[in-house]
């Protein structure tokens, strides 16, 4: 037997036992005639202690450990004189025994401490490593919760979790495929699913009524903080179903994570139209925990001379409340944040109400106090706020005051993280415009069926097409989306059409699909949370890499095992793939 207990569990009530524990060596204490070791497992950390006194040899022994060395200790279980309040073990300490050493260890290049001095790229070197530290292992712990707590969920409601292949066809759709050679098939390839997609689409095609999986994603797309390009989805599927029962289902398993894994009760959350998102925070993912929603001035400023303003096609701000005592320096850093390449406005205009109630802008020039006042009714100003404007291209400005709310929001402490806001929106447009290439893409995938109402407008106006869309969002965060999808074959291939696929290659590319639909095909639709984002949001993560065992880097490299990495020439010659000369690294 290694161990009877491990170092996470024992309290007062333990005094007098004789315990064996195992572990790693994560400090050591040399205070005279007394060594301290703080011994840690996965559970928690136990001090030991050794007494020169007792038992010099022990007591040599002790000394001579290194950190981070595998050691099994017997011992007594002893009230400590000076106890820790911030460990579950402060109370207690073991008087060591037996000690052997199970096994030694290099100095590890960083220290294993919830403040470490190491930083991210030694971190990431040496993964293994960096995953004892416990505020690492505790964001896997929570990962595991909220994954079972899915199944959970699911299985109660009758979802059955069905494996679908990772080695797939190639779809030209979405984003960019990861592509494997076949050696058995040479010239021929394999891609790896962006999502189970069309498979769990088959599945409702054979009756399986409700399908989830907790299922690996692959996508080859430039990394941001929520993003990898091996991420995890809960994945779902039902048939027989209409946007509300989808809808309901998964806020249901939202809540249901949010009570079990962190004891949060979550009133039903909200539905916004896309359209409507757009208009009052220039997202199609708002972060609601704050308002400071849209004005639209564009009405009120005209007639002024004022250049900027009469050639744009939309004037607009936010009312930042309380801030008009902002000084000029923190005006320039506000202007200084909009005009950033990420967001690319070409200026700031601002309205400060002051306090005494006088109205003075940055195009007083143009605007007289009068004209300003109309404007702070709109915005429902009150002395002491400050009123932010844009103006320019509509969507291109809504976007960059997005940006521009969210650093406020920022500023004045608005997104507390351990405030949860859920939001569903609904109502996306089924088709989004590519005006370089002048074509339409779908703008959630192209299985997604349009709103029954609006399926007359696809020949006329595809743009305005509404879609049976809806993604959830959490403090800003995407952390899902789904669509009631097509079912009837010939609405599938006028969508194809639509989005401008001949004949032949809808065939070559979702014949499989097309052909399966006239075999009955039920009504059906899902849906697909980030795992990856929503433990994050959970675990207040500035990262979605942060909950990943084993994640990538922002080059999309694992720097630990050193891939992606050459093969053997042998290896290329059996998938009779010829590179081109590289040059080495
Ligand atoms: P979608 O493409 O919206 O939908 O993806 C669903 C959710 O997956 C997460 N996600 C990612 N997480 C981390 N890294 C990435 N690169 C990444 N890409 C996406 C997001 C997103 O909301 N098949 C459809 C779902 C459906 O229609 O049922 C799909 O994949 O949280």
């Amino acid at each position: 037997m290694y161990r009877s207990k491990t170092c996470g569990e024992l309290r007062l009530a333990d005094v007098n036992n004789e315990v064996t524990l195992a572990g790693w060596v994560a400090r050591v204490r040399k205070m005279g005639g007394m060594t301290f070791i703080d011994l840690r497992d996965r559970y928690g950390i136990t001090q030991l202690s050794f007494n020169q006194e007792v038992d010099h040899d022990l007591f040599e022994q002790a000394n001579k450990l290194g950190r981070e060395f595998v050691v099994q200790i017997t011992g007594k279980v002893a009230e400590r004189s000076s106890k820790n309040p911030n460990i579950p073990t402060g109370e207690i300490e073991i008087i060591v025994s037996q000690l052997k050493v199970l096994n030694q260890a290099k100095t590890p290049p960083f220290t294993i401490e919830t403040d470490t001095d190491g930083g991210d790229d030694i971190r990431m070197k040496y993964r293994y490593l960096d995953l004892r530290r416990n505020v690492v292992r505790k964001n896997l712990e929570l990962r595991h919760k909220m994954a079972f707590e899915t199944r959970r969920y699911l299985d109660e409601r009758g979802f059955l979790e069905v494996e679908t292949p990772v080695l797939i066809g190639s779809t030209p759709e979405g984003a960019r495929d990861f592509i494997v050679p076949s050696r058995m098939n040479q010239g021929e390839f394999y891609a790896l699913p962006q999502s189970p997609q069309l498979f769990k689409q088959l599945l409702m095609v054979s009756g399986f009524d409700r399908y989830f999986q907790i299922v690996k994603c692959f996508r080859d797309e430039d990394l941001r903080a929520d993003r990898q390009p091996e991420f995890t989805q809960i994945d779902c599927e039902m048939s027989f179903v209409q946007q509300d029962d989808v809808l309901n289902t998964f806020e249901g398993l939202t809540k249901h994570l949010f009570k079990t894994v962190i004891g949060i009760d979550l009133p039903d959350f909200p539905r916004m139209s896309y359209a409507d998102a757009m208009k009052n925070y220039g997202s199609d993912k708002p972060d609601i925990r704050f308002g400071m929603k849209f004005v639209e001035l564009k009405d009120l400023t005209e007639g002024h001379d004022f250049v900027v303003f009469d050639s744009a096609g939309y004037v607009g701000g936010i009312c930042a409340e309380g801030c008009a005592s902002y000084t000029r320096k923190q005006l320039d850093e506000l202007t200084d944040f909009v005009k950033r390449p990420q967001i690319g406005a070409k200026g700031l205009i601002y309205v400060r109400y002051n306090e005494d109630g006088s109205l003075k802008s940055s195009v007083d020039k143009f605007y007289s106090e009068e004209d300003l006042r109309q404007w702070a009714e709109r915005f429902g100003a009150k002395p002491g706020d400050l009123m932010l404007v844009l103006a320019g291209e509509t969507e291109k400005t809504q976007k960059q005051l997005s940006e521009l709310r969210l650093e406020m929001g920022s500023r004045l402490e608005l997104r507390d993280k351990n405030n949860y806001k859920c939001l569903w929106v609904v109502d996306f447009p089924l088709l989004e415009k590519d005006e370089e290439l002048n074509r339409f893409f779908a703008k959630h995938h192209p299985f997604t069926s349009p709103k029954p109402e609006d399926i007359p407008l696809l020949d006329s106006d595809p743009a305005a097409v509404r879609a049976n869309a809806y993604d959830l969002v959490i403090n800003g965060v995407e952390i899902g989306g789904g669509s009631i999808r097509i079912h009837n074959s010939d609405l599938q291939k006028k969508m194809f059409s639509v989005l401008g696929f001949t004949e032949e290659r809808a065939q070559e590319q979702f014949g499989f699909l097309m052909n399966a639909f006239q075999y009955g095909a039920p009504p059906h639709g899902g849906i697909a949370f980030g795992l990856d984002r929503f433990v994050s949001i959970f675990a207040g993560l500035d990262s979605i890499r942060d909950c990943i065992a084993f994640p990538k880097n922002n080059a999309g490299r694992d720097v630990m095992i050193d891939a992606p990495a050459r093969v053997e020439q042998e290896q290329l010659d059996e998938l009779g793939i010829l590179l081109a000369p590289q040059p080495r690294k």
